[in-house]
């Protein structure tokens, strides 16, 4: 019995024994603790978990409500609803490619998805359960919880999306998404922060979302680092699939991504700590709807999950 279930799933996974194929674009290399490797186990019992209503308080909130798979793991809501009804101040991040970032969250406050995954869990925002709470309900150590969630997160991938195919096989681009990609790397100066295979630099950088009538609604990254130029510093976010993940920001204040333009092209909002690097743009009409088929040129493949027996070359 045991034999067949691994030949099926053998088969199910096209022959492959090792962790699915790297999708075009990203980094073969992902970074995996020494005491967490990746097993199908684990990675199987972490999907079962991300899915599972159990870990909050009245059963009603998954992992899964707020990052969903055909949502490119976001809520597509401005703040996040969690048990009761409860909205907390920050938008739902997408979760692809989470395993390549040096740090979690919009400030950077967790340095690893094995500690990450607990913090919703005891959010009273979101799933408000005590770790007590959870591991007897499930039946799993708090190691185990946060592990098996860790090891499925980093399963979460998207990549081969029309700007990898070109640049890896030359497929062609259309003249806008061409020229917008000219504009994002060189006029718009987009690619300073939003850079690298997951398009994002895993730094802290002020664009002025969060100032509002001269006070900052959200200190960002200050709250950990203490340091004046992190007032109002969120980490950059991944482009991947951000045709799909709206709304924008830290705290989803920008519905679309033709109001994110706008944004940048009048040189974010204006604030004590505004990053150097944010400047108007002057952008015309044509610029900015090349820049947005570029954006749009970003949705390519989600992946999740693994069906063979092997562990993750690192
Ligand atoms: C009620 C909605 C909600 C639930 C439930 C929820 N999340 Fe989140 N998640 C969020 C929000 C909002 C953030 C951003 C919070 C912040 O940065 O302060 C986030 C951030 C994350 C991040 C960091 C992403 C990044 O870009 O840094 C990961 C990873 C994550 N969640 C995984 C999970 C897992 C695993 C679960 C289940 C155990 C879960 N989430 C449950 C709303 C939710
Ligand atoms: C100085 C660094 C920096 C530059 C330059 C920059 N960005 Fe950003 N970008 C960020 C940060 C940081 C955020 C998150 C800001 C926040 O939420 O407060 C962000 C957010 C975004 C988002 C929202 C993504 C999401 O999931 O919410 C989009 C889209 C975006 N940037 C596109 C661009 C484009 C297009 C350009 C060029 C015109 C650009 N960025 C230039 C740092 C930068």
């Amino acid at each position: 019995m045991r034999l067949l279930v691994f030949l099926v799933a053998t088969v199910l996974a096209g022959g492959q024994s090792t962790f699915p194929a790297t999708p075009l674009g990203l980094d073969a290399y992902m970074p995996i603790p020494d005491h967490n490797p990746l097993t199908v186990e684990k990675v199987a019992l972490g999907r079962e978990l991300f899915f599972d209503t159990r870990l909050s308080r009245d059963q009603s909130v998954a992992c899964a409500s707020c990052h969903d798979a055909k949502q490119a793991f976001t809520d597509r809501r401005s703040v996040s609803k969690g048990v009761f009804g409860r909205h907390g101040t920050r938008n739902a991040p997408t979760l692809v490619n989470r395993g390549y970032g040096a740090s979690q969250f919009w400030d950077g406050r967790s340095p690893s998805l094995e500690q990450q995954v607990l913090k919703p869990i005891q959010d009273p925002n979101e799933m408000d359960m005590t770790l007590a709470d959870v591991t007897a309900r499930v039946g799993l150590s708090e190691r185990t919880l946060a592990e098996a969630l860790a090891s499925y997160v980093r399963t979460i991938r998207s990549g081969n999306s029309r700007i990898d195919q070109h640049l890896s096989r030359n497929a062609e681009l259309s003249p806008e998404e061409k020229s917008g990609m000219r504009i994002f790397r060189l006029k718009g100066n987009c690619v300073t922060c939003h850079v690298g295979p997951n398009f994002s630099d895993e730094k802290f950088h002020n664009t002025g979302i969060a100032w509002r009538g001269g006070n900052l609604a959200d200190e960002g990254r200050f709250a950990l680092s203490h340091r004046e130029q992190d007032r109002g510093a969120f980490r950059t976010p991944t482009l991947r699939e951000v045709a799909r993940t709206g709304p924008y920001m830290h705290d989803g204040s920008i519905a679309t991504l033709e109001e994110v333009i706008e944004h940048y092209d009048k040189g974010g909002v204006p604030n004590p700590q505004l990053d150097p690097e944010i400047r108007p743009l002057r952008l015309t009409p044509q610029e900015k709807r090349d820049l947005l088929a570029f954006l749009r040129a970003l949705s390519g493949e989600v992946t999740e999950g693994w069906e063979s027996k092997e562990r993750i070359e690192p």
